[in-house]
């Protein structure tokens, strides 16, 4: 992905600590390390309190394995989420940013909430790209690990624009060979949102009442957790200000706009202005 754009977890970082610290977090996982932006504020968090962060990545970039082997307080797990969740113990916390799909997200959160309650701890998940273009759109990072009843039909060359829930070949925000989308947004069972929404309605119906809040900037994070937490109150006061906050709605939606000219410009769609 461009420089231009920025996209990582990591602009969250302050926020995400905070919110971590209000929770009392100590063993934290974040599904989906890359380059491992986030991973380094949160191993710093984890170490500063006692805690061990777990990184699950089946194919991060090498710079992260790297350096993920050398620091104590980091296991990297080299192998799709949905593998190895069930095999983890007393998780205070998850960061979900991993393969950005309905089947992979609602399937995390249900993992991470079996755990949780296995492990008498509240749930607190903390989800990125849960705004455009992921939020009603799966993208895929490897469509052959998505059961064929959840998979919509996707593209590795298809590209999506805000305001067109279709797709266009070769043109807009696209994965460069690294991930495909669906070529249509909407409807049941797409989108990490979709994914996030369903599963709040499934908990809502077994006697769980969850807590949601979504922070409209940098492609969207979810802030999702137990009401009855002990520290459910002051996690919420603390993402209250942040929560659908149409100032960063705004910027969001002209950030990405301008992203999709620049694209259009290097694709030869539109003339630079002189
Ligand atoms: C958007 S990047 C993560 C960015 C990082 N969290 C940050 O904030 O800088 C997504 C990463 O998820 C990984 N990934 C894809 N499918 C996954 C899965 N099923 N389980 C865990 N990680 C996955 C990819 O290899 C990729 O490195």
């Amino acid at each position: 992905m461009s420089d231009l754009l920025i996209h990582s977890m990591a602009e969250f970082g302050d926020l995400i600590l905070g919110l971590l610290d209000l929770a009392g977090a100590r063993t934290v996982v974040e599904i989906g390390a890359e380059y491992g932006g986030m991973t380094e504020p949160l191993a710093e968090f984890c170490a500063r309190h006692q805690g061990n962060l777990i990184a699950i990545d089946p194919s991060p970039a090498p710079e992260f394995v790297a350096w993920a082997a050398g620091q104590p307080h980091v296991r990297h797990i080299a192998h799709p989420s949905l593998e190895v969740i069930a095999t983890l113990t007393n998780i205070d916390a998850w960061l979900i940013d991993g393969d950005h799909n309905y089947y992979t997200v609602f399937h995390e959160l249900a993992a991470a909430d079996t755990l949780a309650r296995r492990d008498g701890l509240p749930l607190l998940a903390l989800l990125h790209d849960v705004g455009w273009p992921c939020a009603r759109r799966d993208m895929y990072y490897a469509p052959d690990r998505i059961p064929p009843a959840f998979l919509q039909p996707c593209r590795h060359d298809a590209g999506v624009t805000l305001g067109d829930a279709g797709y266009r070949v070769d043109r807009g925000f696209r994965g460069a060979g690294h991930f495909a989308w669906a070529l249509q947004a909407g409807g049941p069972r797409n989108g990490v949102l979709t994914a996030i929404e369903d599963f709040c309605r499934e908990a809502e119906h077994g006697g769980r009442k969850l807590l949601y809040a979504h922070v409209p900037a940098v492609f969207g994070l979810g802030v999702l957790f137990d009401a009855s937490a002990p520290w459910a109150e002051a996690l919420a006061e603390a993402v209250l200000p942040w929560h659908d906050n149409p100032l960063l709605a705004k910027l969001e939606n002209s950030r990405l706009r301008n992203y999709l000219t620049v694209l259009d410009w290097q694709d030869g769609f539109l003339q630079r202005p002189e």
